[in-house]
């Protein structure tokens, strides 16, 4: 029986220990450890007994993950799509099987939202826009062209994806900036590293002026390589990144990355308020987002606590 369908009795459901299946990407960032570690640390706290399967970055494999849960009848899925799209038939069995599921972190296409039950993560498209509001105010005098190199994370991920429309987006006012290029690398410190030595390849890296890396492991990639140029990264050209890593932050502090926009790996806790309310039949809103902050060369970076990723 699921908890979810109602049928059991009150003392039943007092007895029972719900089993949660959590389909995690993998691990190709200290963000993403963090993340799997606070999700798995709160689902223990709540306690819930959960089935924790590790994709490695691949979709096959997480949507064998998926089946496998649904085969073994758990009350409730919790998947972390890592890509947006290729869901539509795994969903539709989840839900034939009375299953619920939360999406957290990344999202699934728009057209497959009526499949899950509610998401929990961060509202992306904001973290480009953060990081546009801070080059205009970083370029306020600077003419035209400013020309920007972007890092993207892995083709078809929701937060590469939003993380590039929200800059486009925030920028679209200012039409002094220019990317030049848009490359991915899949989130990873030694494929950002790669991505940058290939845009080298192409561009006089001389010429740009700003390196919008959609992770903290990327501009990690990214720093070291330019380090061993005659281009100082932070200061010849303006690093900005996502997530809030201790790396970047100490990146930030030495002057080598200039912004650097938070995101709250730390979901564990929200996510399993919002799968008991699933599970004890309450209402609950189809978005549930976490909140990040902007650190910059701008900000006040003395009180930064230690991030723990
Ligand atoms: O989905 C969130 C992104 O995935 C994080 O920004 C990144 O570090 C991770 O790999």
């Amino acid at each position: 029986l699921t908890g979810c369908s109602g049928r059991n009795s009150n003392s039943e459901k007092e007895k029972k220990q719900y089993v949660i299946g959590f389909s995690q990407i993998g691990a190709e960032s200290s963000w993403r450890e963090r993340n799997t570690q606070s999700v798995l640390e709160a689902g223990k706290k709540a306690n819930y007994k959960i089935i924790y399967e590790n994709a490695n970055q691949s979709q096959v494999e997480q949507i064998k993950d998926v089946r496998s849960f649904i085969a073994s009848r758990v009350d409730l899925i919790i998947l972390t799509p890592i890509v947006e799209t290729g869901w539509r038939h795994v969903l539709e069995e989840a839900a034939d099987a009375n299953i619920p599921v939360v999406i957290s972190d990344r999202l699934v296409s728009k057209e497959d939202a009526y499949l899950f039950k509610t998401f929990v993560g961060p509202d992306v498209p904001i973290q480009g826009i953060q990081t546009a509001d801070f080059l205009k105010k970083k370029f306020k005098d600077a003419p035209a062209p400013i020309n920007v190199v972007e890092i993207q994370g892995s083709v078809d991920a929701s937060p590469a994806i939003s993380r590039h429309e929200g800059l486009v987006e925030g920028l679209k006012d200012d039409p002094r900036f220019k990317i030049v290029a848009s490359v991915h690398g899949d989130f990873m410190l030694s494929k950002g590293r790669e991505a940058i030595k290939n845009v080298a390849k192409s561009h006089d890296l001389k010429q740009v002026d700003v390196i919008y890396c959609h992770n903290d492991d990327m501009a990690d990639g990214v720093v070291s390589y330019l380090e061993e140029t005659d281009i100082k990264p932070g200061r010849d050209i303006t690093i900005c990144s996502v997530d809030g890593q201790q790396s970047a932050i100490d990146l930030l502090k030495a002057g080598k990355i200039n912004c650097v926009i938070e995101c709250d790996p730390n979901m564990g806790e929200k996510l399993f308020q919002v799968v008991t309310a699933i599970l004890d039949e309450k209402d609950v809103p189809k978005e549930n987002f976490t909140t990040g902050r902007v650190f910059s060369e701008y900000s006040d970076l003395t009180n930064i606590e230690e991030r723990g990723y």
